[in-house]
């Protein structure tokens, strides 16, 4: 029995293979392929060789290409083709576009148009417009006479438009067109000529191509940096339907159905040939369709019995001594007889002992669970578990908090499996993960509590559930029954952090001016928040680009608060261990140990120099002394140099006040001691103050001044005094 599987097995993909050569796809001495593209009749390679139906459907094989590409007609009409299939062909597509220069000239224009006079483009096809200031006019024809329709792509900012793919007429426009188009132009217009859109979007684009192959990248696709021309080209062909005699509306010429083939006619005009049920072939070329041998081809025609093959169809019965349906597993059915007892016998026996078998490993699997649900209990307990349902219970929150199960997290994350890593940290791993609620999740399995410290990690956690900020990653619960306490946020889908900025894919359009700033003032509010309008102050000691994400509507969301330390405003905080990012960690509680919001400030201050200078933290590339960019910059600064390390776009689209401004507020952040760094609050009032000049050029000058008296009055601080610092925290130090 097993034996005859495996032999069925290898030599099935043997006979269809024999199988389909057996039909003609081309004319007798005419080629069949040009590279990989097959050419069936009716199309056929070559003018005037015979090798084609008629004149529209000659092609042209050209082998200068490599690999040789196929054109209809000559190579000079230049329609490449990529596939031929029953009724339709790929071809290569071309777009119209139009680009302006920043003071609105155009600097390119290429509008586009077809015509195939024997073939008409398919409904398949949608036309698409990618732009924010566009409208593009498609105009054709068909039976019904002319056609046209427009579409246009409007947005006003680069956060406006949609990433996930689809075209929702914000920075990309999709409509379908009518069926039966033989010809088709392109031409596109602009509102405003791109000027109020120009820092992020300066061409506009219109095509026809088939349906799901485009897959709009949002900012990527309108700033030109995700190659959306190339990607075009290469993945997006034009779908054309194909018929014999488009001018007649019946089988005009039945005989050009071959035998066991039937002709139909095509709406919109003309006629194809089809192979009859069971039959397969070139319904077009003599002998015609060729009956189908299904018993070859078990996989679409089942047969558990004995298969016969007949014309058009097959015969698929029980073997001899049997009855029943031998198309469906176990269909067959023995009638009781000496013979079969003894095949029941040993069907009996294999029974019991599989019965035995399972017994003892049921036993074995009944005590490791056991001893699994002690071990989780005691994990659950050690972790604080009781502590948190009792903190849960009085409050009364049941909303903000869940305790997962393991066996829920597991199925969420595939087992922690390694597909589902999306980061990794000093302080974890976390894994992407679905609930079976379809919410999607990030996993975080970190920090190491010993005993001790259960209680402070529940508080941790406790707070984080209640900390409720647009700007910050929610955690949605956690599970205490592993031996590590697993963590459990919202998901961040678009995962795009902002350290891009290092990263000259993509990420480099986004950031214009005016979105590092959105993303300085969004973070900063954060962790203003943080610090000050919590139940109690949360520092987050690790305050680093990769730790801040922007999700799909480009909103920041601070993430990562698996060092972070709530503070008693009672008491001072000494930490034993200190946590934190090389080239962010605040030098101050390095060397003192001496946890404070100021650290964060520092912290921010790192970012902040990153996102305008454009420069790696720690870099090998910089002199000795420089390698760390707060040095770098501090010096740069000292020594007027700033204008050498301001990321060059920066300088374009900045005004000189609002750089000069963020530098000192740097400056200041990175001060190296913390109580003469201005407070997370006051850097948001600043940075939004610079961000608001853009606005309103004539009171920039005069919040500035004002912002920037505050924040050295405030920053105003001598010695520091360890005793003052330990007796309070944060700002009662300065
Ligand atoms: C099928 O292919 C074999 C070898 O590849 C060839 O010898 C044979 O002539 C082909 N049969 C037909 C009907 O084209
Ligand atoms: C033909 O070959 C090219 C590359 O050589 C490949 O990208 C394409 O998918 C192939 N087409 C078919 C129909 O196999
Ligand atoms: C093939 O293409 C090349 C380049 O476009 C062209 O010069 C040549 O004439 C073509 N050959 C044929 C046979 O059409
Ligand atoms: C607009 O800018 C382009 C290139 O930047 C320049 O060639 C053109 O002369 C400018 N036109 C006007 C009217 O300023
Ligand atoms: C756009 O440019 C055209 C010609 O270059 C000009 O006639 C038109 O006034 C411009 N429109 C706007 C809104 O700038
Ligand atoms: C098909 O239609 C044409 C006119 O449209 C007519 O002349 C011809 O006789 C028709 N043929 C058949 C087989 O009906
Ligand atoms: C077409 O089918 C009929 C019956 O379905 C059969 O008798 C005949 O031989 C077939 N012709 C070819 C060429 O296979
Ligand atoms: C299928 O086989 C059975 C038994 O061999 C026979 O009675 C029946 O007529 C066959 N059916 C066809 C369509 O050949």
């Amino acid at each position: 029995m097993l034996l005859h599987f495996i032999l069925s097995l290898y030599t099935l993909p043997f006979t269809t293979l024999q199988d389909s050569n057996t039909s003609a796809i081309a004319k007798p001495n005419c080629p069949t392929h040009c590279g990989n593209v097959t050419v069936p009749y009716p199309f056929g390679i070559g003018k005037d060789t015979g090798c084609s139906l008629d004149d529209s459907f000659y092609v042209t094989c050209n082998s200068s290409y490599k690999p040789p590409k196929l054109f209809l007609g000559s190579t000079d009409d230049n329609i490449e083709i990529y596939s031929i299939s029953e009724s339709e062909f790929r071809i290569h597509n071309e777009f119209a576009n139009r680009c302006y220069n920043r003071n609105g000239t155009i600097s390119e224009d290429y509008d586009w148009s077809i015509e195939l006079s024997a073939f008409t483009f398919s409904e398949k096809n949608k036309f698409t417009v990618l732009g924010c200031d566009d409208y593009s006019i498609i105009s054709g024809r068909n039976d019904g006479g002319e056609f046209s329709s427009a579409c246009m792509g409007v947005c006003s900012k680069a956060q406006d438009v949609a990433e996930n793919g689809q075209c929702p007429g914000v920075g990309c426009c999709q409509t379908s067109i009518p069926k039966g188009l033989d010809y088709y132009s392109i031409t596109l217009n602009s509102f405003q000529n791109h000027t109020g859109v120009w820092s992020f979007n300066r061409c506009g684009f219109a095509f026809v191509g088939e349906e799901g192959t485009f897959v709009f990248q949002g900012t990527n696709d309108l700033s030109l940096e995700g190659g959306v021309w190339e990607r075009i080209d290469a993945t997006v062909p034009v779908v054309v339907d194909w018929v014999i005699a488009r001018d007649t509306r019946n089988c005009s010429e039945p005989s050009a159905c071959k035998e066991n083939s039937s002709c139909y006619v095509v709406e919109g005009g003309g006629y194809r040939c089809r192979c009859n049920n069971g039959y397969e072939g070139n319904p077009y070329l003599d002998p015609g369709c060729q009956d189908i041998n299904e018993c070859n081809d078990p996989g679409t025609h089942p047969c558990y019995g004995d298969c016969k093959n007949t014309p058009g169809s097959y015969n698929c019965t029980c073997p001899s001594g049997s009855f029943g349906d031998a198309k469906i597993e176990n269909g067959c059915q023995h009638p009781n007889n000496s013979k079969s007892s003894s095949s029941i016998f040993i069907i009996a026996m294999v029974f019991g002992l599989l019965a035995v078998l399972s017994g003892i490993l049921g036993i074995f699997y009944c005590i490791r669970r056991r001893k699994v649900m002690k071990l989780r209990e005691k994990f659950f307990e050690k972790n604080g578990g009781l502590l948190l349902k009792e903190k849960i219970k009085s409050q009364g929150s049941h909303d903000a908090m869940t305790l997962f199960s393991i066996a829920q997290l597991r199925k969420a994350s595939n087992n922690y499996s390694q597909e589902n890593i999306i980061g990794r940290g000093a302080f974890g791993v976390v894994y992407k993960g679905v609930l079976s609620d379809k919410r999607e999740v990030a996993i975080k399995k970190s920090i190491i509590v010993d005993e001790s410290q259960a209680e402070q990690f529940i508080n941790e956690v406790f707070i984080l559930t209640q900390v409720i900020h647009r700007n910050v990653v929610k955690l949605l619960g956690c599970c205490l029954e592993e031996e590590i306490p697993v963590l459990v946020y919202e998901f961040i889908s678009n995962n795009t952090r902002f350290h891009h900025i290092h990263s000259r894919l993509g990420g480099m359009s986004w950031l214009s001016w005016e979105n590092r700033l959105r993303v300085a003032v969004e973070a900063a509010g954060a962790l203003a928040y943080l610090h000050s309008e919590t139940i109690m102050p949360i520092i987050h000691r690790d305050v680093k680009s990769t730790n801040i994400l922007l999700d799909d509507n480009y909103t920041i969301k601070i993430s990562d608060f698996g060092a972070s330390r709530l503070i008693p405003l009672d008491h001072e905080h000494v930490t034993t261990l200190v946590k934190g990012t090389l080239g962010y960690l605040d030098p101050e509680y390095f060397n003192t140990s001496q946890l404070t919001e100021k650290s964060d400030v520092y912290s921010f201050g790192v970012v902040l120099d990153e996102l305008i200078t454009g420069k790696k933290v720690i870099s090998a590339d910089r002199s000795n002394d420089e390698k760390n960019i707060a040095t770098y910059f501090v010096n740069s600064v000292t020594e007027n140099r700033l204008h050498e390390i301001i990321e060059p776009r920066i300088l374009d689209e900045g005004t000189l006040e609002q750089i000069q401004g963020v530098a000192d507020l740097v400056k200041k952040c990175l001060n190296l001691q913390g109580c003469d760094r201005p407070t997370m609050k006051e850097v948001v009032l600043e940075l939004g103050n610079l961000r608001k000049s853009t606005a309103h050029p004539w009171i920039q000058q005069q919040t500035f001044e004002e912002t920037r008296s505050v924040a050295h009055e405030v920053g105003q601080c001598d010695i520091f005094e360890f005793s003052v610092v330990t007796s309070g925290y944060g700002k009662m130090g300065c």
